[in-house]
């Protein structure tokens, strides 16, 4: 089949195999040619079939020599459908794994529920034993609670509604929106989806079954960005998940502390995902933080992060942490210089003058770029297979 782009909202409803394949394969030649990281030896990523998730999987086996177990929640493809991004690039990872003889294999499922968490153990306890690092890279929009009840969450803020300026980056138009406050019940539910709680339950079920081991780490991701982005996210209903998530960091390395085990979370970089193109007025942040941090040579997506995540943050000696448990992976973000002029541009910007303030076409690039689109070296009016297999997936 030829594939092409289709745009339908935030998100892109078909995705191109070998572009997929080409980004995975990119990823992996950034970390290796940076050298070798320390990591954990036997990595559990849940989530890691793209965006933050995907890089830290990449880390740790390519520059760290791990071998990985991915979860993650990806449609394969029925044929006339292509499968989605996140599906081809964990068939791509595998296939280069397997090349360098690094052992990989990946779980398909909700990783709220109970099924997937015995099935991701009972995979650990035949063919690993235990695991030393656990990264908890989830973005979902729903949760289904043990209950069978099915609780979402919300872009929204709290306490008061919230007007600023927003783009809409299909039709490069800068214009206000207004984010209403979340009910209580929606921040409820948002903390549910987004904060610690399954983090929690994931890492007790795997102390219950004995697959941690002594010494383990794990790690979740968070957001905190300049206040220009507070109202909307730090102060917002999902910063009220992000600090439940924080606070489960906590609450981890107290109840575990029988086996050693120190729970992190690190505060990543704003970048075009699949998770961060929904949140209001975010993208115009991000746009704009493109176009001031590349001319700096301080620019980084994904892969950059999280290889300095590993290399100079979590497993550096001794480990950079801003308090018992935050590591900052935002620091070149919130410099100083970065942010004076971003909030400079944030002033002025209007539809006129998007594009001299605003790198609206490296958003593009990134967007398209995670559906496999926009790859140099591959060639796209070629006929490509769609529908393919993830080697541990039967
Ligand atoms: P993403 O959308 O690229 O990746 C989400 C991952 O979760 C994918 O592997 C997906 O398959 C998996 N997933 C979603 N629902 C699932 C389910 N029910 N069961 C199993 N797997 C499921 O998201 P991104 O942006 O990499 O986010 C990861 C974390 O990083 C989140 O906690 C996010 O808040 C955080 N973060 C993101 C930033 C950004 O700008 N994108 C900035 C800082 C932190």
């Amino acid at each position: 089949m030829i594939v092409e782009p289709k745009i339908r909202g935030f998100i892109c409803t078909t995705a191109h195999a070998e572009g997929c394949r080409e980004n995975v394969k990119n990823q992996i030649e950034y970390v290796k040619a940076k050298g070798k990281v320390a990591s954990g030896k036997k990595v559990l990523v849940i989530g890691a079939s793209t965006g933050y998730g995907l890089a830290s999987r990449i880390t740790a086996a390519f520059a760290g020599g791990a071998a990985t177990i991915g979860v993650m929640f990806e449609k394969p493809s029925n044929g006339k459908k292509t499968a989605s991004a996140g599906w081809y690039n964990t068939a791509a990872f595998e296939e280069f794994a397997a090349k360098e003889g690094l052992y990989a294999k990946s779980i398909n499922g909700d990783a709220f529920s109970k099924d997937i968490k015995e099935q991701v153990i009972n995979l650990i306890k035949e063919d690993l034993g235990k695991v030393d690092l656990v990264v908890y890279s989830l973005a979902a929009p729903r949760r289904t609670m043990p209950d069978g009840e099915t609780v979402s969450s919300v872009l929204k803020t709290t306490g008061e509604a919230y007007t600023n300026k927003t783009v809409d980056v299909a039709n490069r138009t800068v214009m206000p929106v207004t984010i209403e406050p979340a009910t209580e019940k929606e921040i409820e539910d948002t903390v549910k989806v987004m904060g610690g709680e399954d983090w929690k339950d994931w890492i007790s079920a795997m102390k219950e079954a004995d697959v941690l081991a002594d010494g383990a780490v794990t790690m979740a991701y968070s957001y905190i960005g300049p206040e220009l982005t507070h109202p909307m996210y730090y102060n917002g209903s999902i910063g009220a998940a992000k600090a439940h998530l924080y606070n489960t960091a906590k609450e981890l390395t107290k109840e575990f502390a029988e086996i050693g085990l120190s729970a992190y979370v690190s505060v990543n970089k704003a970048l075009v995902t699949q998770a961060s193109s929904a949140i209001p007025i975010v993208p115009l942040y991000t746009a704009i933080l493109y176009k001031v941090m590349k001319p700096l040579g301080l620019h980084e997506g994904c892969i950059e992060q999280m290889h300095r995540l590993f290399k100079d943050k979590l497993y550096s000696e001794p480990k950079v942490l801003a308090d018992d448990c935050l590591l900052r992976v935002d620091d070149w973000e919130l410099k100083d210089e970065v942010q004076q002029k971003v909030s400079e541009a944030w002033e002025k910007i209007s539809t006129e003058n998007l594009d001299e303030l605003a790198d609206v076409d490296g958003y593009w690039d990134e967007f398209y770029n995670m559906f496999g689109f926009g790859c140099e070296n591959v060639d796209y009016d070629k006929d490509i297979e769609i529908d393919i297999k993830i080697p541990s997936i039967v």
